[in-house]
This record gives structure tokens, C-alpha cells and sequence, in this order.
């Protein structure tokens, strides 16, 4: 049976891409110290396939049509389709992994999930600035997972928790000697496009990390659910790391960096969760 060998977050924001060459050098070594320890880390797993949770920032959903999960079930996907991103990340496709993608479905609709499907993703700065700045080459087959985390109203922090259970259950029984890593991209903290954008809500990030760090799995639905109320719009995207946190069994993480970063308007987190309590 395939093995699922690591669990891993990272922030994503975009300025990481798009203003890298005039960022700050403090910022930047701050970021580039982080994604180096973590992409060290995660090609010392060796995977042969990459499940990469994410939000879909308007790139192949919109309001028309706005799934709460799609998995991506292709042989390849496109990659990331801002100019931002082609111009530091240049792929026009990305390897995906069908059979792997296919059986993630069949196992979630076994569950009673109705996730939506693609045979074909668009790859955007989600999914993609994590593995630009680890340096991943090559880069592994991809499952992609785009939760809805943009838009209300979103699939509940229960709902994720339940999602991201499937999924390491999933994994675990896929018929296959792959290595699988699971990847968690957003967050934490960060406002976009509403009246406290760039702010950055530290109390928050640090209550994701006590919660991930120890909490229930009951305390950190209640809190983070109460707690979503009241910070930025884009701390929303903390549900790939709740999906991460269940897959792997809610056994506590490793917080590689956390660092409140004015100049690209994210508090940004990197952990890698544990695989044994
Ligand atoms: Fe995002």
C-alpha cells in the first residue's frame, strides 16, 4: 500500500513571487531560510507524489461555479497561469497522478463527500510558490485539492477536519508502494481586498499554532470557527493546515518558522506535522 511519509504547511502570498527581487534582504532570507529548511526536509522523504491542498484564487472557479473541495484527478495539470508566477516558475503543465487522484475521489464518495472534479487544474501561486521556493526538482506527480476558502460560505472547520481524515485514509489505502507527502498552502493571518488589508493578526497565528500544537480536535474546530469571525479574510485559507493536521492524525506539529511579515501582508507560518505522537 502507498505510505503517507509527511505532512507540511507553508503561507503563500503572492508578493513572495511577484516582489521578490524588491523585498527587503531580512524578509527575504526570512522566507528563504524557512521554504530551504522545509523543501530539505521534505526531499529527505523521497516522495513520489505530492498532495497539495490549496485555494483556487479565482483561476478555475468562480461565483458561477464554486465547489467546496475538487480533486484533481489528471495526468497533468497546467501550471500557474499569473505572469508573476510564470516569470520565476516557468512550467506550462505540472505531472498529476490519475490513479492516485481517482481513488482519493472513490474513497471520498465511499464517505458520503461529494467533491467536485478536474481532469485538468490550472495551477495557481497556491500551489505553486511552495514549490518554487523549496526547489523541488524534480517535481513529484501532483494531486491537487482546491478547498473553497475565498468566498462564503466555506465548508465548516468540522467538515475539514472530517475531509482531511478521509484523505490520510485514503492515501493509506491506495493499492501502490508510492511515498506521499501532503502539503498544506495559506494563512495564516492576512486581509485582502477589504479595509484592514495588510494587516496581520498575530494573537490569531499564534492561537493556530497552540491549536495545532496540542488542542482536540473538538477545541480547535470550536475556536478557530469562532475566532474566523473576526480576523482577515485570507486567515480562511488555515483550512488546509486543519486538513494537513487530520490527515496525519492530529498528532501535533513542528513549527519550522513563524514570522509576521508587513511587506508582503501575511503572518507567515511553515510547520511539518508529526507522523507518530
Ligand atoms: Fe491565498
Amino acid at each position: 500500500m502507498a505510505e503517507l511519509v509527511g505532512a507540511f504547511a507553508a503561507s503563500h502570498g503572492p508578493l513572495i513571487a511577484r516582489e521578490w527581487d524588491r523585498l527587503a534582504p531580512a524578509t527575504r532570507k526570512i522566507i528563504d531560510t524557512a521554504f530551504t529548511e522545509m523543501g530539505d526536509r521534505l526531499k529527505a522523504l523521497k516522495p513520489d507524489v505530492l498532495v497539495i491542498l490549496s485555494p483556487d484564487h479565482w483561476v478555475n472557479f468562480f461565483i458561477d461555479n464554486l465547489p467546496s473541495f475538487c480533486i484533481g484527478i489528471g495526468e497533468e495539470h497546467d501550471g500557474p497561469p499569473e505572469p508573476f508566477m510564470k516569470a520565476v516558475f516557468p512550467h506550462d503543465t505540472l505531472p498529476g497522478h490519475a490513479a492516485l487522484g481517482r481513488h482519493i475521489l472513490d474513497c471520498a464518495l465511499g464517505a458520503d463527500f461529494d467533491p467536485s472534479i478536474s481532469h485538468r487544474l490550472k495551477l495557481d501561486h497556491g500551489f505553486c510558490i511552495p514549490l518554487w521556493r523549496m526547489g523541488l526538482d524534480p517535481i513529484p506527480a501532483i494531486v491537487p485539492i482546491t478547498v473553497n476558502e475565498l468566498e462564503p460560505p466555506m465548508p465548516t472547520i468540522r467538515r475539514c477536519l472530517a475531509w482531511g481524515r478521509m484523505i490520510g485514509e485514503a492515501i493509506a489505502s491506495f493499492p501502490g508502494s508510492e511515498r506521499v507527502v501532503l502539503l498544506g498552502t495559506g494563512g495564516i493571518s492576512h486581509s485582502i481586498g477589504e479595509p484592514t488589508m495588510g494587516e496581520i493578526d498575530e494573537p490569531f497565528d499564534q492561537t493556530c499554532i497552540e491549536l495545532f500544537s496540542n488542542a482536540s480536535d473538538a477545541d480547535l474546530a470550536a475556536t478557530l470557527e469562532l475566532r474566523l469571525q473576526s480576523t482577515g479574510n485570507g486567515g480562511h485559507e488555515v483550512r488546509n493546515w486543519v486538513i494537513a493536521h487530520a490527515a496525519v492524525g492530529s498528532k501535533g506539529f513542528d513549527l519550522i518558522d513563524y514570522a509576521a511579515l508587513p511587506e508582503i501582508y501575511v503572518g507567515c507560518g511553515f510547520a511539518e506535522w508529526r507522523m507518530v505522537a
